[in-house]
């Protein structure tokens, strides 16, 4: 808990609980007095206290502590000498298999970057090798970029399959797909290796928290199914009615339409249809039309990339290559960004949460806010907060993952409903709820 400042997070919690410092004290059994030392950061607010407050007042533990920034200049970098300090060897049924490494990660953001390398060396392609172990799956998103000759493993529909990779071939698995790795046996014996970058986005802690509380058995009759647009239109349709209370009856007095026809229909009803049906439930269109997930596993060979000269192909000053990149995570994106030479004194400022590692043979600078300016050397990573300000100088290749986190989507049209006056008091509402 920061001391000598106002405790906003104590604040916030009597506010929203409707408590004026003197209710607080007669709550927990303190005096007004330290309620308000403990407000205006003159006492520490001891756990003792938080204790008696999440017993007898509808608030969790985590409510009363904050984030900790780690990136307090709006970066942190992770050098690659403390990258190696971190190696570890993983064995797979007692055969060294991987060999791991940090990359840069931070407390702001859900990224949990690792630099693989791929101990086992296999001298053939066959997905059933016995000699390869999966895993089995895990709960964060992963982005995997490739160096080197790496065979790439994955459970799809109860069938192991494999995929040949090579130098700047990408690749996005969704949670719990089991998957694998291993370098293919090459002449100049060289062992391959990949970045590995897991995330987690729009499921993190918080909502994981909010859906083991409400448990299985409940949770699992949200379920949409998003298998293909018209079953989506469907099961989000129902999903409103519900939630709605508006029974078949009640939709047809509505809106004059057929429910039931609507059902069977194997078409998508046209965007007419749908923006009146949503008029009618007070929603909005898109939530009628919500994404599908086309991909569970999506490979990308480097020569299918798409890629443009940035900021035009007069003004060739960097190179974006697209990589695996998905239309159901679209703040998802993936680059391999040449800097050939920014003679326009370019910089950037983009509204997600970044990482970036330096994947070239060469030294580059970076400037952060115009102000701060740091080495960006091979094997060294970056994570940027969303909108920091940042400029390259010099010529290298970086590789870049984007990642929406929580603030995109809802969140951010939340927030941005606020007013800027509004947005600011957000930040600092240390007000009573009235004068
Ligand atoms: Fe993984």
């Amino acid at each position: 808990m920061p001391k000598n400042i106002f405790n906003y997070k104590f604040k916030k919690i009597l506010n929203d609980l409707k408590r004026r410092p003197e209710d607080a004290a007669l709550d927990l059994g303190l005096t007004k007095k330290k309620i308000n030392q403990i407000l205006e950061g003159k006492k520490k607010l001891e756990f003792d206290l938080i204790e008696k407050a999440v017993k007898i007042w509808p608030v969790n533990y985590n409510e009363f502590f904050s984030v900790e920034d780690d990136a307090k200049h709006g970066f942190k970098i992770f050098k690659s000498k403390a990258s190696n300090s971190t190696e570890r060897k993983m064995y797979r049924g007692g055969e060294a298999y991987y060999l791991y490494k940090d990359t840069v990660m931070s407390k702001v953001s859900t990224f949990r970057p690792e630099w693989i390398q791929q101990l086992k060396v296999v001298d053939n392609s066959n997905p059933n090798n016995k000699g390869v172990k999966f895993n089995n799956g895990h709960f964060l998103h992963q982005f995997t970029y490739f160096i080197g000759p790496v065979n790439f493993y994955y459970i799809l529909n109860n069938k192991k399959r494999v995929a040949k990779m090579n130098t700047g071939d990408s690749m996005y698995i969704s949670p719990y797909i089991p998957h694998s790795f291993t370098t293919r046996k090459n002449k100049k014996n060289l062992l391959g290796n990949i970045l590995a970058l897991t995330y987690a986005d729009k499921l993190n802690t918080e909502s994981l928290n909010e859906f083991s509380a409400i448990g299985y058995e409940l949770t699992k009759k949200f379920n949409l199914n998003l298998k293909n647009k018209i079953y989506a239109f469907k099961s989000s349709l129902l999903y409103h009615l519900k939630n709605s209370s508006i029974s078949d009856h009640n939709f047809k007095e509505l809106t004059g339409l057929n429910l039931n026809r609507l059902l069977k229909n194997k078409k998508l009803p046209n965007k007419k249809v749908i923006d009146k049906i949503a008029t009618y439930l007070k929603i909005n269109s898109r939530d009628l039309l919500p994404p599908i997930q086309n991909d569970y596993v999506k490979i990308q060979k480097y020569k299918s990339n798409r890629s443009w000269f940035y900021p035009s192909k007069y003004k060739k000053d960097f190179l974006f290559v697209e990589l695996t990149n998905l239309s159901h995570l679209p703040m998802s994106k993936a680059f391999e960004l040449n800097i050939l030479n920014n003679k326009n004194n370019i910089g950037f400022s983009v509204p997600a949460h970044q990482y970036l590692y330096n994947i070239g043979s060469s030294k580059i600078k970076i400037n952060f806010n115009k102000k701060i300016k740091q080495n960006f050397n091979p094997g060294d990573s970056i994570y940027l907060k969303p909108n920091v300000n940042y400029k390259f100088s010099g010529k290298g290749k970086v590789l870049i993952l984007r990642i929406g986190g929580s603030v995109s989507s809802d969140a951010l049209y939340h927030l941005s409903w606020l007013s800027q006056k509004n947005l600011k008091r957000l930040f600092n509402d240390y007000k009573q709820w009235f004068n």
